[in-house]
C-alpha cells in the first residue's frame, strides 16, 4: 500500500509533467533547440541515460525490463533496441502519447509496450530488470526506500534508479526556490543524503534480498542526480 505522501506527490507530478510542462519536457527530450542552461540538463540527462544503460547487460534478448516513470521514452527504446521487452509507465497521459508518437516508426528488436499508470501497480508483471530514471527524485526518501521495496518484490536481477543528491548547493537553490510564488513551479526535487538512503536501504525488509552494488553521480550544469544500483544478493 502506498503512503499518502505518495499518491499526493504523484498527483502534484501527474499535474505538472500532464499539463504545466508538457510541452518544455517535449521539448527539452527532442532534437529542437532549447536555452543554455536547458543545454545542460540535456546533456546531463543523456550522460545520465547512458551511465544506467550501461549497467544492464549488452544483450537484453529475454529479459523483461521495466521503466518506471518513461516519460517520452528514450531509456525505454534504448533497451528495446538492445533486444528487452519492455513495459514503459508513466501516469501522464500525454507523456505517453507522446512516446507511442515518436517510436511507431521504429522497428524495434524488442517489444515496447507504453502504459498510463502508476510505476507500483503491481499489474505490470515481474521484470528482470527494473530502471527509474529521475522519476523518484520528487518523492521523500521514506516513500522512495517503500517504492524501491515494491518494486524490488516484482525484480529478479537489478534496479537503477537515481536520486538528487543533498548537496549545499542542492539545498540553497531549494530553499531559495521555496520562497517563490507557488504558480507553475515545478513539485520540489527532494534531496536525499546518501548515507541517510543506506542506512534506510539496509533496513528495509522487502531489501534484505538486494544490496547496493554501484553508485555514481552526473553532474552537468544545472543537471545534478545520483544513479544507484540495487542488486540482488
Ligand atoms: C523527470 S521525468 C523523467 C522521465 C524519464 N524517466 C526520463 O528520464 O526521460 C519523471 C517522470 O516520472 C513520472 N512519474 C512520477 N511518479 C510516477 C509514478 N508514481 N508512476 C509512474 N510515473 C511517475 C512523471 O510523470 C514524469 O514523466
Amino acid at each position: 500500500m502506498t503512503s499518502p505522501t505518495y499518491a499526493t506527490r504523484r498527483a502534484q507530478l501527474e499535474t505538472y509533467f500532464d499539463r504545466t510542462a508538457v510541452e518544455a519536457w517535449a521539448r527539452l527530450t527532442s532534437d529542437a533547440p532549447v536555452s543554455r542552461i536547458r543545454a545542460t540538463v540535456r546533456a546531463g540527462r543523456d550522460a545520465m541515460r547512458a551511465e544506467l544503460l550501461s549497467w544492464l547487460p549488452a544483450d537484453l534478448s529475454g529479459r523483461r525490463l521495466l521503466d518506471a516513470g518513461c516519460g517520452t521514452g528514450a531509456l525505454a527504446v534504448a533497451a528495446a533496441r538492445r533486444g528487452a521487452e519492455v513495459v514503459a509507465v508513466d501516469v501522464s497521459p500525454t507523456l505517453i502519447g507522446l512516446a507511442r508518437e515518436r517510436t511507431t516508426a521504429f522497428g524495434l528488436p524488442g517489444r515496447l509496450d507504453f502504459r498510463v499508470g502508476d510505476m507500483l501497480d503491481e499489474g505490470l508483471g515481474a521484470f528482470d530488470h527494473v530502471v527509474a530514471m529521475d522519476s523518484l527524485i520528487h518523492y521523500r526518501t521514506p516513500d522512495i526506500v517503500r517504492a524501491l521495496a515494491a518494486l524490488a518484490r516484482r525484480t529478479e536481477t537489478s534496479l537503477l534508479f537515481t536520486v538528487a543528491p543533498r548537496t549545499p548547493l542542492l539545498t540553497v537553490m531549494h530553499t531559495v526556490g521555496r520562497l517563490f510564488p507557488r504558480g507553475d513551479r515545478a513539485p520540489a526535487i527532494e534531496p536525499v543524503g546518501e548515507d541517510a538512503l543506506r542506512r534506510r536501504v539496509a533496513a528495509e525488509p522487502g531489501l534484505a534480498p538486494f544490496g547496493i552494488a554501484r553508485s555514481r553521480r552526473v553532474t552537468s550544469g544545472f543537471y545534478l542526480s545520483n544513479a544507484m544500483e540495487l542488486a540482488r544478493r
